[in-house]
């Protein structure tokens, strides 16, 4: 209280940190922040942000859409806060048609882009201190959303065939987490998927010891072959919520993804949403479902698989012939991501900058754990690269880990 009296007489900016709530100050760095800043710059070769390549955004035929819905004042005004009836409805076939099952009435919340979806269950689901389990390495968006709400992040390892589940079976018997965090298909970083054993005895350890699966799909969709293994919520409803986005298959634009889980979970996310937007946009979800009852969605998503896996093709060409001996990287089969590990003593946080002046640019691995591993690896992300650039920006990034791979 004297603290903040101090504050007020002195007013001023220097007393602003010091108002800062505690959860504020537990986020990771701002790497987010600096990959959107990246996402405009023209003078560099950018691997750094997860972004959709804009020739897979539908500008005309969402004008199209648009033309013929503006007329119903509905798409400007607020929206139930669990989504439209309309979206809510095609959403459910779309799931009952891709998973084998559709979510009940109660089991399926609308929200404003996968970002607000973990929001929601960070804020539904976690107290301070409490311990969430994620893949080793996640998301940093999740990472840094559940660290907001002050728990205790730990990481599981992760190898070619996805997470370690005996590992994730001993967190859970041990530590109880409120919840485990994983992206079973095209990983972001990793660009692994889990194999299909793994998500079996997952949901069972799952069962076994109380623990909700949180299973982000982000990239399910963008598999190069287009083929999908089960996802944790078709096999387990019971223990599984499944957390959705439109943003890497329609467009980020209009913030448009989806939780089903289980209707308690799922009653307590729209609790959470009344004060967090109320509402998502009601005009999104109106040209999401047109576009998606139209069959557009769908095609555009097979047009969006072969371009990924091209360019996903070029940069695993690109790296075979020009990363030093010593460095290896993931070979992923769909998604946007490949993850590079270097020799021991490389420090790709220290390198960014220098890969800037050359030119490339890529996420330093440390922010995708939530312990400060990483400090050897980084993230590539072709999905939004030209074609002809992807070996041009590889040869530099090739030459920035021999010099440092020669440093050490
Ligand atoms: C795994 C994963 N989940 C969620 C998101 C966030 O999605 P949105 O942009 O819809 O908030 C991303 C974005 O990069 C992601 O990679």
């Amino acid at each position: 209280m004297a603290m903040r009296l101090e504050q007020a007489v002195r007013g001023g900016q220097d007393g602003w940190e010091g108002s800062f709530a505690r959860r504020a100050r537990a986020g990771v760095g701002g790497e987010i922040v600096n990959m959107m800043a990246l996402s405009g710059a023209t003078d560099v070769i950018s691997f750094s942000g997860g972004f959709p390549d804009p020739s897979t955004f539908a500008g005309q035929e969402l004008a199209n859409i648009l033309a013929e819905v503006a007329d119903d004042p509905a798409v400007f005004q607020y929206a139930p806060t669990s989504g439209l009836p309309g979206l809510r409805d095609w959403l459910a076939g779309r799931l009952e048609r891709l998973e084998g099952q559709a979510p009940a009435e109660e089991e399926l919340i609308i929200t404003s882009g996968g970002i607000e979806g973990l929001e929601l269950l960070g804020k539904s689901l976690l107290d301070q201190g409490d311990v969430v389990a994620v893949e080793a390495p996640s998301y940093l968006g999740a990472i840094m959303g559940f660290r907001s709400f002050e728990a205790e992040v730990v990481g599981i390892g992760v190898d070619d065939q996805g997470l370690d589940v005996e590992a994730a079976g001993r967190l859970f018997a041990e530590y109880r987490p409120k919840f485990l965090y994983t992206i079973p298909d095209h990983q972001n970083p990793a660009g692994v998927s889990m194999a299909t054993d793994r998500r079996q005895a997952l949901v069972e350890a799952a069962r076994r010891y109380g623990v909700l699966l949180v299973e982000d799909v982000a990239y399910r969709e963008l598999g190069f072959a287009g083929e999908r293994r089960p996802s944790l919520w078709s096999l387990a409803p019971d223990v599984t919520a499944q957390l959705g986005t439109f943003s890497k298959v329609f467009t980020p634009g209009f913030r448009m993804g989806w939780v089903a889980g289980p209707a308690p979970v799922v009653a307590q996310l729209v609790l959470a949403k009344q004060n967090t937007d109320q509402c998502t946009g009601a005009l999104g979800q109106r040209l999401l479902e047109e576009y998606g009852r139209r069959g557009q969605l769908d095609r555009s998503i097979a047009t969006a698989r072969r371009l990924y896996q091209r360019r996903c093709q070029a940069l695993l060409g690109a790296l075979e012939e020009h990363l030093p001996g010593g460095v290896s990287y993931t070979r992923p089969e769909g998604g946007f991501f490949c993850w590079v590990t270097a020799g021991p003593g490389v420090d790709t946080t220290a390198l960014s900058p220098l890969a800037r002046e050359e030119g490339v640019a890529f996420v330093p691995g440390r922010p995708f754990y939530a312990d400060g591993r990483g400090a050897n690896q980084l993230r590539l992300s072709y999905s939004k690269v030209e074609d002809q650039l992807i070996p041009v920006g590889v040869e530099r990034l090739g030459r920035i880990l021999s010099r440092a791979g020669e440093g050490r």
